[in-house]
């Protein structure tokens, strides 16, 4: 159906070597988009190329690279229809184990990123006059609390009120910015459950749906924001949790 139509959309992902970032690459070029996606590692977006996928380097924990990243979209194509802020870090530890060192990390790389492509992206779209499409991805700890994800939950609590603040100061610019906020979901970032049978199976039965979710239950959403389909909606987060978080 046209409506859920990205052909041809150029689409910049970032954190796009491995995990949802990987699927949503893989699912936009298979839907048509001109995909450029970014790790932060030179070996971890090798595989993009032989895929049709354009890669890109970009280290989300130095300050400059946000800038540099659009600005290399920029010197090959001449607009971006749709930025997916994805990459980004977990620190699951007790509050008082957390070294300022730690902040500052998991801030730059969770947070600034965030405002700094976005920031940098709108100033580019808004030179040339054209809309833009904003995708974060935030987390249900955005939302809800755990007992050991103190900064990471606060990054992807800002990051959704990043997305409103974004929605409300740039419509009037034709801009859409919303986020998708995901709950427990089969990556490395989550690999860690594995190791422990018991808290996994108990993280199941805590999920209505009573499964993990795969990093492609993140496509459909993110396809349906980037598309015409969603072209009334902004400032939203739409929960992919397998109803873990209904109140
Ligand atoms: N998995 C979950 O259950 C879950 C739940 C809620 C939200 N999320 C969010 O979903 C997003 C993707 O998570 P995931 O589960 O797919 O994680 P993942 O499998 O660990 O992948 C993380 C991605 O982020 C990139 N990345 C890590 N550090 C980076 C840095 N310093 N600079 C640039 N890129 C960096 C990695 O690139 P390299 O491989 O090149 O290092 C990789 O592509 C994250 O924002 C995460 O917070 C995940």
């Amino acid at each position: 159906m046209d409506m859920f139509n990205v052909k041809d959309k150029i689409v910049l992902i970032t954190g796009a070597s491995r995990g949802i970032g990987k699927a949503m690459a893989l699912g936009f070029h298979d839907a048509g988009a001109v995909v450029y996606a970014a790790g932060s590692k030179e070996e971890s977006v090798q595989w993009m190329a032989s895929q049709g996928i354009n890669p890109l380097w970009a280290d989300f924990s130095q300050p400059e690279t946000p800038a540099r990243l659009i600005q290399s979209v920029y010197n090959k194509e001449k607009t971006l229809d749709v930025l997916i802020n994805n990459a980004g870090i977990a620190l699951y530890s007790k509050a008082v184990s957390i070294s300022d060192a730690d902040i500052n990390n998991i801030m730059e790389v969770n947070f600034k990123s965030v405002f700094h492509s976005s920031v940098n992206y709108y100033k580019e779209q808004k030179k040339r006059g054209v809309p833009g499409t904003i995708i974060n991805i935030s987390s249900i700890l955005g939302i809800i609390g755990s007992n050991q994800a103190s900064i990471y939950s606060a990054t992807k609590g800002a990051i959704i009120q990043l997305t409103k603040n974004f929605a409300l100061e740039w419509a009037k610019s034709g801009f859409r910015v919303n986020s998708i906020c995901p709950g427990y979901i089969e990556t490395d970032m989550t690999s860690h459950l594995k190791r422990h049978p018991g808290f996994l199976n108990a993280v199941k039965n805590a999920i209505p749906q009573k499964r993990l979710g795969k990093p492609e239950d993140i496509l459909g959403p993110a396809l349906f924001l980037a598309s015409p389909a969603s072209s009334y909606i902004t400032g939203q987060c739409i929960i992919v949790d397998g109803g873990l978080s209904i109140p």
